[in-house]
């Protein structure tokens, strides 16, 4: 039986009379990158908090690869790395340092050659000299991602890691988020980006106000909640088309929308055009944006 990497079984959080977490059941499957997206408030925090045994959920079950947090939280920690929301100041300690720190918090005594390889990749190399204070607020974010990496999880926990970062170093994250991915590692992460979380995630949960409203494939997802659009100039222009998909004319486009999972067979047929009388046609496929829109409104 395939082992997964994370379950979350009817998980429930409440913070006194505020139900934060209300019953969410999802697993990701080893290397597969997870989106766990809602607006601010959903509850994704406290849900990476019940995972890392931060806090402790009022109801319900976290296993990670099979161990369940609570029990065995010595097994969980080690197979997890973690970079949470908030920006933490160690201030007199320089970049290594706290990398060997945490590689010694793991129990891993001499871990150099490891921590070289992720300063490099994370751009950190540079500045392994310069203590926390010195490094600008995206160095910061980076050396947070490079301290979950020291003793290499199986599970990687990314609590909006890209927030307050610039596009450049945005993509070179996401980028080697790909890469651990294909080197095998299981990433669960949250962002408010959600371009970005379309072209990187597998698999995407949409939670509102503590409740999973969609967890499925990003391209189930966007065909289910979102339209496409279809552009046709025609060879003989018209002046209008009446059609219930019609929105507007536009440089000598007629647009139309439609469902995503509605072929564009269908609307030919209704307009009853065939290839002959069509000049140019463009196709504008539904976001992940649009989707999340969709469902977060509802
Ligand atoms: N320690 C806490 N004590 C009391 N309430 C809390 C605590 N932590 C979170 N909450 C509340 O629980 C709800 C969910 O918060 P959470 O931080 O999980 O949201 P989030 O989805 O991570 O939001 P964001 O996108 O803004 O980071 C919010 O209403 C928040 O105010
Ligand atoms: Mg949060």
């Amino acid at each position: 039986m395939l082992q997964l990497a994370l379950e979350l079984i009817d998980l429930k959080k409440s913070y006194g009379a505020l139900e934060a977490v209300k019953g969410v059941t999802l697993s990701i499957k080893p290397g597969e990158i997870f989106g766990l997206l809602g607006p601010n408030g959903a509850g994704k925090t406290s849900i990476i908090s019940i995972i890392t045994t931060l806090e402790k959920p009022s109801a319900g079950q976290v296993k990670v690869f099979g161990y369940d947090v609570e029990k065995d939280p010595m097994q969980t920690k080690r197979l997890l790395g973690v970079v949470g929301q908030e920006v933490v100041n160690s201030g007199f300690f320089d970049v290594f340092e706290i990398l060997e720190f945490m590689s010694g918090y793991y129990g891993i005594l001499k871990n150099k050659e490891r921590i070289d390889y992720i300063m490099n990749k994370l751009g950190l190399y540079e500045h392994r000299q310069k203590k926390v204070k010195q490094l600008s607020g995206g160095m910061k974010r980076r050396l947070m991602v490079a301290k979950a990496l020291v003793h290499k999880p199986k599970l990687l926990l990314l609590d909006e890691p890209t927030a307050g970062v610039d596009i450049n170093l945005r993509e070179d994250l996401w980028a080697y988020v790909r890469e651990l991915q294909q080197e095998g590692m299981s990433i669960l992460l949250t962002t408010h980006y959600l371009m970005e979380a379309e072209e990187l995630c597998h698999q995407v949960g949409i939670i509102d106000r503590g409740q999973l409203k969609f967890v499925g494939p990003t391209n189930q997802i966007i065909e289910q909640f979102s339209a496409k659009k279809i552009m046709i100039k025609l060879r003989k222009d018209r002046d209008s088309i009446t059609h219930k998909n019609f929105l507007k004319k536009k440089d000598g486009f007629f647009e139309f929308q439609i469902p995503s999972q509605e072929s564009m067979g269908g609307l030919f047929r209704d307009l009853s055009l065939t290839l002959e009388d069509v000049e140019d046609i463009k196709t504008e496929q539904g976001s992940l944006e649009e989707a999340f829109k969709q469902i977060v409104s509802k």
